[in-house]
């Protein structure tokens, strides 16, 4: 046992969840449903990251969301932060290690859509990795070969449609592409990006996608659109509009979320 996982394991005290929730913009209020919690800063665990976004605070909550045991990621590691693609990995293998099966990972993102405008939620069917890294690099083993076929997994996806559905939030679906960031992406980038198949951009939760399926993990993700990309409007991108605006999808991306949690078909 690594020292993050008994860390973790003593800090958690007999709870354990089989799901984990990564927090990215616009989520960070969830924390405050969970019932029977307990927070556990990142500094406490070896490995864990120290975000410096603003925005994006570092603890671990563990508790209880509609009734079903969840271990929440409030703040995130960025590859623009430091140049490291593989900067979550520790913290995702300390979340094998105590048992969590599934990760369930949300973002905003920058919309490619005139019909998925800010505020609206799409879940990542698929994804592209434009960022030419990847955080597996260095890795030794032949483990390093994952398969991206089925990246985001069949059940979790129907799970978060029935979410949707039960709450009658409107889900759109789409392909998300990896920039690095940390700047925003030019006009002709996005029009590229139109013309490779993306529906929406965003600067995280690929690599976190990545090493989850290398960790073994079953995966879903969905984004919060806090923009419409670059060009497609008249006005410059900047982070306090994705600060701003990532609640509006936000609460909406957290009443699919509680839906989800009540479903006891999930575990199915
Ligand atoms: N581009 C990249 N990342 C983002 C955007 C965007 O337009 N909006 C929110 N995160």
């Amino acid at each position: 046992m690594t020292d993050a996982v008994a860390r973790l394991t003593e800090r958690l005290e007999g709870r354990v969840p089989k799901i984990a929730l990564v927090l990215g913009s616009g989520l960070g209020g969830l924390v405050d449903e969970v019932e029977n919690a307990v927070r556990i800063p990142y500094g406490d665990l070896p490995g864990f990251p120290h975000s410096g976004v603003t925005g994006h605070a570092g603890q671990i909550v563990a508790g209880d969301l509609s009734g079903r045991p969840v271990l929440m990621l409030a703040g995130r590691a960025h590859y623009y932060e430091h140049g490291n693609a593989a900067a979550m990995r520790p913290a995702l293998e300390a979340l094998a290690g105590i048992g969590i099966d599934r990760l369930l990972l949300t973002n905003a993102a920058g919309s490619l859509r005139e019909d998925m405008p800010p505020g609206s939620v799409m879940m990542i069917t698929d994804h592209i990795n434009f960022s030419g890294t990847n955080p597996l690099f260095g890795e030794q083993t032949d483990r390093r070969f994952v398969g991206l076929t089925e990246a985001y997994d069949q059940g979790l996806r129907a799970a978060i449609e029935r979410a949707a559905e039960a709450t009658g939030t409107e889900l759109h679906k789409g392909v998300y592409m990896w920039f690095s960031g940390p700047s925003f992406e030019t006009p002709a980038e996005i029009r590229m990006a139109r013309v490779f198949g993306a529906d929406a951009v965003g600067m995280s939760t690929v690599p976190e996608v990545i090493l989850a399926r290398f960790l073994g993990l079953r995966v879903a993700a969905c984004s919060v659109v806090t923009n419409l990309a670059a060009g497609m409007t008249g006005g410059e991108l900047s982070h306090q509009e994705t600060k701003d605006m990532a609640p509006l999808g936000g609460k909406r991306l957290a009443a699919i979320f509680r839906a989800m949690f009540a479903d006891a078909a999930l575990d199915g």
